[in-house]
């Protein structure tokens, strides 16, 4: 037998070869143009997790973009881990700002990335890390390493809200039955500072439209006489926060979960360095909320952020025109307790409020979902924590992520168990962005990491 690092060693070039191969297909979920690229890479993951040992592989049609599931069953008797990914990429604009052609993936080093790292859309979020675990998974039925029972479930419409995989889930909650979920679909602090994430906020998304007159107006002949719908809509966008960035939905903060001192002492422990932070991002200054720190900022407080915003004319040159219309897309990312739907009403609510007369409002709600906190006492959390130990040489430090993936929620509710969030990416990856890359080192620690996760979740559940 073999073990998972030699393993890893004779097979790292094929390993890369094979993640490469995945990420040349556009799996765009947003963008129907892609629809047969999305269903290819449904059927390239099908052939690999039957490749890497699993039984029963199989396409499970939805209304949208199916689902891929297999499993290894060895013993009834013992536990069962519930793999969870995504094979759709975000799209991928703004093309230009690409280095290299998104769906073209070449190894280049950064500074982050010594060893190199694969840039593509989809390198980190998720075929990279979904990969892992197929990988992970033929290591171990190949040698004789596969301590227990293992399903994956691999779906295509993560980055457009799961609506269907959340259907699946509800309708197949026997075949779903397992002991943990397991997730690489979140990031870690550092190559040398080993995390698990703890958390996930939530999110509700909405879009919002301003209507004043009914046509375009000359901006002479009727500027200061009509509404207009563009200033209407920025003037209503800045009155949602407040002189200390406190968002002035009324109930919004209501059901926030409010850390205690020595949770938040705790917190600040996490390395963090705010001049590396905003040298990052070539910023001189940190913005937000009065009374918490960044890393409070981006997880454990609730937020709202403008994430587009359209209306009248934007071409070549000026033309001096009120539009009829202006519009925007907003989303607030939520922490655990508030409830989306009730968030999404009370911004509709607010929102309709504060229009001024002389104008229409619509707010058209999009998706959302639930936060997650997972507890650090549980057999997951600890069997997580001893493979990172095993494979980092560190204590991994428990960590709330400010990302979101409300189907985590969900699987909660339904089938009843912890999901374990296993990330191996760096938030300077540059998921959802131009230039996304995961490392060369980050993909094969992953691969590392995941079998040892196995035998103590094995071993802790007896
Ligand atoms: N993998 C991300 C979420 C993530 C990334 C969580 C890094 C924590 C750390 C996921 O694919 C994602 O992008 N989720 C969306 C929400 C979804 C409903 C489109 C998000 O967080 O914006
Ligand atoms: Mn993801
Ligand atoms: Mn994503």
């Amino acid at each position: 037998m073999q073990s998972i690092k030699s393993y890893i060693n004779d097979n790292k070039d094929r390993f890369l070869n094979e993640l490469i191969d995945l990420l040349k297909i556009p799996s765009i979920s947003a963008d129907s143009a892609y629809k047969s690229d999305v269903l290819k890479t449904a059927d390239a993951i099908k052939i690999s997790l039957e490749k890497a040992g699993c039984d029963h592989v199989e396409i499970y049609e939805t209304e949208g973009y199916p689902i891929v599931y297999g499993e290894k069953i060895i013993d009834k008797n013992l536990p069962t881990i519930l793999v969870y990914g995504h094979y759709d990429v975000q799209p991928p604009d703004p093309l230009d700002l690409w280095n290299s052609p998104p769906f073209d993936p070449i190894i280049q080093k950064t500074e982050l990335h010594p060893e190199g790292a694969i840039f593509a859309r989809g390198a980190c979020d998720d075929k990279g890390q979904m990969y892992m675990h197929v990988k992970a998974m033929e290591y171990m039925t190949t040698n004789n390493e596969l301590p227990c029972n293992v399903k994956f479930m691999i779906e295509g419409e993560e980055e457009v809200g799961s609506v269907n995989l959340a259907k699946f889930v509800k309708a197949n909650r026997e075949k779903l039955v397992n002991d943990v979920i397991l997730i690489s679909d979140t990031g870690m602090i550092a190559p040398d500072v080993p995390s698990i994430t703890t958390g996930l906020r939530g999110l509700s998304y909405v879009e919002v439209e301003v209507t004043g007159p009914n046509r375009d107006l000359h901006s002479g002949l009727y500027g200061g006489a009509v509404a207009n719908p563009i200033n209407v809509l920025t003037k209503m966008i800045a009155s949602l926060h407040d002189e200390n960035n406190h968002i002035t939905i009324p109930g919004f903060y209501d059901k926030v979960e409010e850390l205690s001192d020595a949770e938040r002492a705790e917190m600040a422990k996490a390395p963090f360095s705010l001049d590396a932070y905003k040298k990052s991002l070539d910023i001189d200054a940190v913005y937000g909320e009065a009374g918490y720190s960044t890393n409070e900022r981006n997880s454990i407080r609730p937020t709202l952020d403008v994430n587009g915003i359209w209306g009248g004319y934007t071409g070549e040159g000026a033309k001096t025109v009120i539009a009829s219309k202006a519009y925007a897309k907003i989303s607030m990312r939520l922490v655990p307790h508030q409830e989306w739907e009730e968030i999404t009403e009370l911004f509709k609510t607010h929102f309709e409020s504060i229009a001024p007369e002389g104008v229409k409002v619509k707010v058209t709600p999009h998706h959302g979902g639930q936060g997650y906190v997972t507890p650090i006492d549980s057999v997951g959390y600890k069997a997580a924590s001893k493979a990172y130990e095993q494979t980092f040489g560190k204590t991994p430090i428990p960590q709330r992520s400010g990302g979101s993936i409300p189907i985590v929620s969900l699987f909660e509710e339904e089938l009843k168990s912890k999901t374990i969030l296993m990330g191996f990416g760096l938030d300077s990856d540059a998921i959802h962005s131009p230039n996304e890359h995961f490392g060369v080192w980050n993909y094969l620690k992953g691969i590392e990491t995941i079998p040892w996760f196995y035998k103590y979740f094995t071993e802790l559940s007896k």
